[in-house]
């Protein structure tokens, strides 16, 4: 069945999620105005921006590194275009740090004075769909997947908050010069997490000490975030938006989980899909723990 109708927003091409998007917000949102310190975490769903936006917290918050200001991620980089806690934009003192989903030809076009800061993250799609599958099914706001099956074909056809996966980096990644931005790939960051940090800090030009840096790196592990309440989101989708079930946002956070969800035969179809639309696409992806 199709439901998908009072779950998703189209809005100018894209889908934005019906139940939290504010539609005044979205009409004026090319105009809204951009500081030159500004710093935005940019993804496609389910692709580490909680992982990120704990980490920026982490970056420029001393009371977030030292656990003295109790203060959820999701309050120092809320979401742009989902502004659930109903903040002030205009009255946060900078730098502002935000988080979006939004498709490059939709963001505020201040953002193309290239001194603001993007920092976009991008995975492996086959694991983003599978976050996504998981995510749609503990969440009260994203229509329930009955299977994988069923998932797939929406994600395929973007029938999903966020629209096509490869529409969103492609476009993105065709459009880098127009922007201050600088691509960070979820592997990567699985991977070598402080060589990550490294980088990121280093382009937002926010040296840390090695003592913060040891900070940051610590409390940016999967693990340590799963059992933080300002970073792992429990009350943000239990209380305030609304859950199907029991779950975790934190869900498993590892590379190549798709093995475990995909049969051989979605796995080829996904395949089949993939080369024809990322062909002539420079960056590499990271399957599988093992292989690239
Ligand atoms: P899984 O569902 O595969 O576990 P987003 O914040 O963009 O919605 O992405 C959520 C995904 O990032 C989830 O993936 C989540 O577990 C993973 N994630 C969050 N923090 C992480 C961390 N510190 N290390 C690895 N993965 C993390």
């Amino acid at each position: 069945m199709d439901n998908t109708d009072q779950y998703l927003l189209n809005f100018k091409g894209y889908n934005f999620s019906l139940p939290v998007v504010d539609v005044d917000f979205l009409e004026n949102l090319e105009d809204f105005e951009i500081r030159d310190d500004d710093v935005f975490i940019v993804t496609y769903p389910k692709s580490g921006t909680i992982w990120t936006q704990q980490i920026l917290s982490l970056i420029y918050f001393e009371g977030h590194r030292s656990r003295t200001e109790i203060v959820k991620t999701i309050d120092r980089v809320p979401f742009l275009e989902y502004n659930i806690h109903k903040m002030d934009f205009l009255e946060r003192p900078s730098p502002r740090l935000f988080s979006t989903h939004l498709p490059y030809y939709l963001v505020p076009k201040g953002l193309k004075s290239k001194k603001a800061k993007i920092i976009y993250i991008y995975r492996n799609p086959k694991d983003v769909l599978t976050s996504y599958f998981h995510f749609s099914n503990l969440m009260a706001i994203t229509p329930a997947a009955n299977n994988m099956e069923e998932f797939l074909g929406n994600f395929l056809d973007g029938k999903v908050v966020g629209s096509l996966w490869f529409d969103h980096i492609r476009n993105w990644y065709k459009y880098r010069h127009d922007f201050n931005i600088l691509f960070m790939m979820y592997e990567e960051m699985k991977m070598d997490l402080r060589n990550s940090v490294l980088k990121i800090s280093h382009f937002l030009e926010k040296e840390l000490s090695e003592e913060d840096m040891e900070a940051v790196v610590k409390q940016a592990t999967f693990t340590n975030m799963k059992s933080d309440p300002k970073a792992n989101y429990y009350d943000v989708i239990h209380n305030e938006v609304g859950t199907r079930r029991n779950g975790h946002f934190l869900r498993k956070g590892v590379i190549g989980d798709w093995k475990n969800y995909l049969t051989v035969e979605q796995s080829e179809r996904f395949d089949r899909v993939f080369q024809r639309k990322m062909k002539d696409f420079p960056l590499k992806f990271i399957w599988d723990v093992n292989k690239e």
